[in-house]
């Protein structure tokens, strides 16, 4: 049986996830959009291009929710990228009108797919589609963790001049200027970077993790990052239809865990074939969990003005 991973939304983070997932040859892949044109256009030629890949995934373009049936995931980009200045915040509004209709055309088709979503800003966006899915916590995911994480190593390896494949490092809480890096589950080949770095050095570094998204939206000038959100998210993707029980940071429904409840804050967890098979308490300090209370706070302001 092949895999279907459906993306919508076919800018620049969503056409570049089905760019790694195809030629990774993960899943066949439908992109779609509401802007007539782009993702046929985007779809077709990223399949002309599976001949020289030599992979024999397929990518559909297309308008029509009927074309996603069935996938095993449906990952949501859709919505306005941020422009300099702005924060993901800014976009909460206008993000949650695109993500009604966009979740409950997603779930009609696939009932039991599992959603990714991608769209800012992220932690209220995740909570918007959990709460209009009606699915399982488990079946809905967000995606920041992993992208978050991913910045943080690699400045780390850049800072200490080793392989990015040496640094493991985690990023917890929300998306957004309150995220909590992690430097003492952060390693460089299982040395805690704590013992590596001056506090001043790893000061400057998790405040450029915290700034990751507005650094490259202020080079691009008219959006926001893609390369790296769409690796992170077909970490993800590969991670579920796989079942690899690879444990990655991602936006999960707490209903607990961390002593929070009713809301989604990026934490460890499982992923697999199911989706969130478990999430992962670690234990932190007191300096720790205070972050990530204040990060879960900004969420919950989110939250409240969309009422989800
Ligand atoms: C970023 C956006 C995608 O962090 O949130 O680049």
């Amino acid at each position: 049986m092949r895999n279907k991973v459906t993306i919508v939304g076919s800018g620049n983070v969503g056409a570049t996830a089905a760019h790694w997932i195809a030629s990774k040859e993960l899943a066949d892949v439908v992109l779609i959009d509401i802007v007539e044109g782009v993702p046929q256009g985007k779809g077709l030629d990223l399949l002309e291009a599976m001949p020289i890949e030599k992979r024999d995934s397929h990518i559909l373009g297309t308008q029509d929710y009927k074309d996603t049936a069935n996938s095993d995931i449906v990952v949501i980009t859709a919505g306005v990228p941020r422009k300099p200045g702005m924060s993901r915040d800014d976009l909460l509004n206008i993000n949650h009108n695109i993500m009604k209709n966009v979740v409950s055309e997603a779930v009609k088709y696939s009932p039991n797919c599992i959603l990714i979503i991608v769209s800012n800003p992220l932690d209220a966006m995740a909570q918007a589609a959990y709460k209009m899915s009606g699915f399982p916590r488990e079946r809905v995911i967000g995606m920041a963790g992993v992208l978050d994480s991913a910045r943080f190593r690699t400045f780390i390896a850049q800072e200490l001049k080793v392989s990015v494949e040496n640094v493991t490092a985690f990023v917890l809480g929300g998306h957004g200027d309150t995220m909590v890096p992690l430097a003492r589950y952060s390693t460089v080949a299982g040395i805690p970077i704590t013992e590596l770095l001056d506090a001043t050095t790893l000061e400057k570094l998790i405040q450029r993790t915290r700034d990751g998204g507005a650094e490259i939206v202020k080079y691009l000038k008219t959006g926001s990052a893609y390369y790296a959100p769409s690796a992170a998210v077909t970490e993800m993707v590969e991670a579920i239809l796989k079942d690899k029980k690879k444990i990655l940071p991602c936006a999960a429904y707490l209903n607990g865990e961390y002593g929070m409840k009713g809301l989604f804050v990026g934490v460890p967890v499982k992923l697999g074939a199911k989706g969130i098979e478990q999430i992962i308490e670690i234990k932190l300090t007191p300096q720790e969990k205070a972050e990530l209370d204040r990060s879960a706070s900004a969420v919950k302001e989110l939250v409240a003005v969309i009422g989800v």
